[in-house]
């Protein structure tokens, strides 16, 4: 591997004086030394439409673009030659709710100041119409072509320092195969780096080469033993749950980095660059928690955002009251005729106030939020909505008891064991991850 190299570097450096040479360039010396200095990367990726963190819990309450553009604020400050880049996989459903958090996670990203955003199979979701009516992303992929949307091969970004760092991305075809993405068509993603690689050498001159590629982490690191290639950053992510390494992988003065989940963390490479062209890097993630600061412009945003899908659901309200449903639940009311104990405790607890809960942070017309925070929410005969249905709020006795209609009217036993299995609904973990029913059942106990 080793002679290789040197044989290949040799050559590069006959073939830049020759260069230099038929350009009639006269700093010889200059051109054979390569530049040095420092720099920083910061990554993100994997976002699936997270615009901003539920609260559910303290410890998972990190990401959202008030943060993210807040932290990017004071990291742009702080360091100007920064290269800032995305990794794609930014939506997430094809609902009503989802696109319109694919729009407003578009406009936060066009104003975030990024270098490259490359596109994962998750971002076809809508099609290529929705992602060409989206102005001012710098789209970057090599191996991949959208109709009507305009998407570089690569970028040369040149620092205020004067390093010069070459941008390119590659996704892998076997990732995209759904109906929505149809309007694609994507090539060998070797190929179309080498392509790209041969432009950087003979045009560009980076002292920097990334690659962002939007694949498996197995395949990604692959890209990692390509020759001429410095940094490999690859996201990819198929569901909230899905737990990513985001510990970086050094292998011969090249490294390999993927940024975390939902865009909670910020992945920040710092590079330096020697002398003789070698390279140091240094990782690390950096937590958007309860600390980072907010910026106002994305809570603006943010709120616009909250306010469509109040519309929206204010809208669906209409169909939902011309369905006319027999009665399904009793009602913690009707419980509380002869469970008084019982229920004197479940109003004092968190299931008791779960809806106040939301209304606290202006959610409670929010789907997907009353699911978990109201009684059969999207359900026949379920909640609806506060002035519909003021009897189905909060997490009631029959979220964990099972509908109870029949022994409120005929009491009988044999069914209290059934409550047990009803926690993992809801106390899931994205939404509840240090849930343990020997922990928390004590603390509801009636
Ligand atoms: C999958 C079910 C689920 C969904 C969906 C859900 N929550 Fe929750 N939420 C919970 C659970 C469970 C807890 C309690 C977590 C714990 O204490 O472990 C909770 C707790 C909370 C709390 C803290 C309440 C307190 O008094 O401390 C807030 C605030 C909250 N949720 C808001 C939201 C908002 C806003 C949304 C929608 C964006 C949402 N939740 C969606 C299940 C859910
Ligand atoms: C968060 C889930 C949950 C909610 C909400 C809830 N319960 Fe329970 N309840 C349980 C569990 C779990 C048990 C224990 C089952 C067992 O015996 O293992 C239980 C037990 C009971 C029992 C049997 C007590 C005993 O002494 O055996 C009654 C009665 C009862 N609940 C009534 C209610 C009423 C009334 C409400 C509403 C006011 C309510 N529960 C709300 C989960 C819940
Ligand atoms: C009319 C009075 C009455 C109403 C209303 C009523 N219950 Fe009961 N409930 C009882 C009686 C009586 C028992 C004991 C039955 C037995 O042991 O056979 C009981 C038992 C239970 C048990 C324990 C079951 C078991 O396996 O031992 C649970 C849980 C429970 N009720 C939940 C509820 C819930 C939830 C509601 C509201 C939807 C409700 N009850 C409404 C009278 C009532
Ligand atoms: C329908 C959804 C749902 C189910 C089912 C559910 N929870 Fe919860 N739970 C919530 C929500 C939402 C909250 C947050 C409420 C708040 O504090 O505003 C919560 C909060 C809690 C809390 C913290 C609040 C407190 O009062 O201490 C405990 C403990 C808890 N749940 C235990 C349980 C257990 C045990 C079960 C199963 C027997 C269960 N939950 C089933 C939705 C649910």
């Amino acid at each position: 591997m080793r002679p290789l190299h040197k044989t290949r570097n040799a050559f590069r450096t006959a073939a830049g004086l020759i260069i230099a040479l038929l350009m009639g360039c006269t700093a010889l010396p200059e051109s054979t030394e390569s530049r040095s200095g420092d720099l920083l990367i910061v990554y993100s990726g994997n976002v699936l439409g997270e615009l901003k963190p539920c609260g559910c819990d303290q410890e998972e309450d990190q990401g959202g673009i008030e943060r993210r553009m807040g932290y990017l604020k004071q990291v742009l400050l702080r360091e100007p030659n920064t290269l800032l880049v995305d990794l794609g996989d930014n939506f997430k459903e094809s609902t009503r709710q989802g696109k319109l958090k694919a729009r407003t996670l578009m406009q936060a990203l066009a104003k975030m100041n990024y270098d490259a955003v490359t596109l994962g199979d998750k971002d076809l979701l809508y099609g290529n119409r929705f992602l060409s009516g989206i102005q001012n992303i710098p789209w970057v992929a090599a191996n991949l072509q959208l109709e009507g949307l305009t998407l570089a091969a690569s970028r040369t970004k040149v620092l205020d320092n004067g390093l010069r760092v070459f941008i390119t991305a590659v996704a892998d075809p076997d990732l995209f195969y759904t109906s929505s993405d149809s309007n694609v068509s994507l090539s060998d993603p070797r190929a179309a780096l080498q392509a790209q690689l041969a432009k950087a050498r003979h045009s560009e001159t980076p002292d920097l080469v990334v690659v962002l590629t939007h694949m498996t982490r197995e395949k990604g690191l692959t890209f990692l033993d390509v020759p001429g290639v410095d940094v490999v950053i690859n996201g990819h992510i198929e569901k909230d749950g899905d737990v990513i390494d985001m510990v970086p992988v050094n292998r011969e003065g090249k490294i390999f980095v993927q940024p975390g989940p939902l865009g909670q963390k910020m992945g920040e490479l710092r590079v330096r660059i020697h002398k003789d062209g070698g390279k140091t890097y240094q990782q690390k993630m950096v937590r958007l928690g309860s600390k980072a600061p907010m910026d106002p412009e994305m809570t603006q945003l943010y709120d616009a955002y909250n306010a469509e899908v109040e519309e929206l659901f204010m809208a669906t309200l209409a169909a939902k009251r011309k369905k006319k449903h027999n009665r399904v639940f009793a009602t913690e009311q009707t419980c509380l005729t002869c469970h008084a104990q019982e229920h004197a405790i479940w109003s004092q607890s968190g299931h008791g106030r779960a809806y106040q809960a939301l209304q606290e942070v202006n959610k409670s017309f929010d789907p997907e939020c009353l699911v978990c925070h109201t009684t059969g929410f999207g359900q026949p005969g379920g909640f609806i909505s506060e002035i519909d249905t003021p009897e189905l709020k909060n997490v009631q006795c029959e979220m964990c008891h099972g509908t109870r209609l029949a022994h409120s009217q005929n009491p009988q036993g044999g069914f209290a064991k059934e409550a047990n299995a009803a926690c993992g609904r809801c106390h899931v973990k994205k939404h509840s991850p240090k849930f343990n029913f020997s922990r928390y059942w004590p603390r509801i106990r009636h």
